[in-house]
């Protein structure tokens, strides 16, 4: 790779042993993938920023870089986390992961890091700028800027964020490159989309066809809510390794389908019908009895609108005595939703808004067996994509309104 003089300085030690460290492993893993030079970067989503990840090596590992006087000299937003800093007790997580993650959330503060906890950093406070070369962890995320905003972003681990964040800096090769920005394949919509349960789906659908190739979507409505685009870019970044995806009119590097593919033809032609859609649904409805005990909405994190949605069906109501609801969020979308009483109408019904983590990223094969959950119920196709094997839980799938019913009744119908 060809370096500046500053970047050579900065691998040969002179801005420290941390900022050394950090430039070796952006020029190893750049001369992996054949990049030829560093692009600046001005911005970085940090992925491992939960224990349950990190565990007691990577929380050491990023102590010490922080005590070399690591300095990140880029915005850093940080992932969720493996922990509810508030009621961690009360929904049964571990004390050994809260004593591990505030020192691990303590060492990306230290360090600069404004730590949201979340993976919509695009909602709070971390917006992406229409071609900008970022270094984003967390794969719904990543689908998101580089799709719905045209920043430009690989898929990047905790090691090489953290080396991007001190350094300011991220290899120039995959999504980077606009050579590697077309369309692979299409993906003929050809059935109504009405909520964000069927834009994740349709994105769990793709995913499992696309490995890492870059879908382009036709027939999807000309006006999504960006709760459907991140339900889409998550469920796409589970069942594949999608990084990006281009809706033929409403996302940017897309106005076109000819633009959308680069002038080149695609590669295969799918359809996503009523059949591909209920084969879908029943693929991701792996629980057989009506059972119901754990709920999740707000995969990826909930908005604010999604947290009203979630208080308009409680109201009045109360969630089954043998539910647990969890809303999962951001700290900063549930001090918004605190403001205008979402909050309060969930808690007085029974339900649980929690923040700063999710079962994916907290030690949920410890918290279930606890609790004495047996199954996962939810809104989310990235969330019923992994429960079953990521923490072993069967899920119900469906969209808002019949887990809503679900959470009240207490069975799943
Ligand atoms: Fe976010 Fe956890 Fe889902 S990190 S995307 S809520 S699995």
């Amino acid at each position: 790779m060809i370096l500046t003089d500053e970047e050579q300085q900065m691998l040969d030690g002179d801005k420290g042993s941390a900022v050394k460290k950090a430039m070796e492993i952006l020029v190893a893993l750049g001369e992996s993938f054949g990049a030829k030079r560093l692009v600046r970067t001005n911005n970085v989503h940090m992925a491992g920023s939960s224990v349950l990840v990190a565990e007691e090596a990577g929380t050491r590992f990023v102590e010490d870089i922080r005590d070399q006087g690591g300095n990140f000299v880029t915005r850093v937003t940080t992932n969720p986390t493996a922990v509810d800093p508030t009621i961690w007790d009360e929904i049964g997580i571990p004390e050994a992961d809260h004593v591990l993650q505030k020192r691990l959330t303590a060492a990306y503060a230290g360090m600069g890091a404004n730590a949201c906890n979340s993976c919509i950093p695009y909602l709070v406070g971390n917006n992406p700028r229409f071609g900008e070369h970022m270094a984003w962890g967390e794969s719904s995320a990543v689908v998101f800027a580089n799709s719905v905003c045209g920043a430009r972003t690989n898929r990047e681990g905790g090691p090489s964020g953290l080396a991007s964040a001190l350094t300011g800096r991220t290899p120039e090769y995959g999504f980077h490159l606009k050579e590697n920005r077309y369309g692979k394949f299409l993906v003929k919509v050809q059935v109504p989309l009405k909520d964000m349960t069927d834009y994740g789906t349709l994105g769990c659908f793709t995913g499992k066809i696309a490995g890492q190739d870059t879908p382009v979507f036709t027939g999807i409505p000309d006006d999504p809510t960006i709760e459907q685009l991140k339900a889409l870019s998550a469920a796409l970044a589970s069942s594949g390794s999608v990084s990006m995806f281009h809706a033929v009119g409403v996302t940017p590097e897309a106005h076109t389908e000819e633009q959308a593919f680069g002038g080149n033809q695609p590669e295969k032609v799918v359809v996503f019908g009523q059949a591909e859609k209920l084969e879908t649904e029943a693929f991701l409805n792996k629980e057989p009895s009506d059972h119901v005990d754990w709920i999740l909405v707000g995969c990826p994190n909930a908005t604010v609108q999604e947290i009203r949605e979630v208080a308009a069906a409680l109201e009045g109501k109360r969630v089954h005595k043998d539910v647990a609801l969890w809303v999962t969020t951001s700290g900063a979308m549930y001090a918004m939703a605190e403001r205008v009483g979402y909050v309060e109408t969930i808690e007085k019904a029974g339900g649980t808004v929690v923040r700063e983590t999710c079962p994916f990223l907290a030690r949920s094969r410890v918290i279930a067996p606890k609790k004495g959950y047996k199954s996962l119920t939810t809104n989310s196709a990235k969330m019923a994509f992994y429960a079953p094997g990521q923490f072993g839980l069967p899920t119900h799938y469906g969209n808002l309104d019949r887990v809503m019913k679900a959470a009240v009744n207490g069975v799943w119908s």
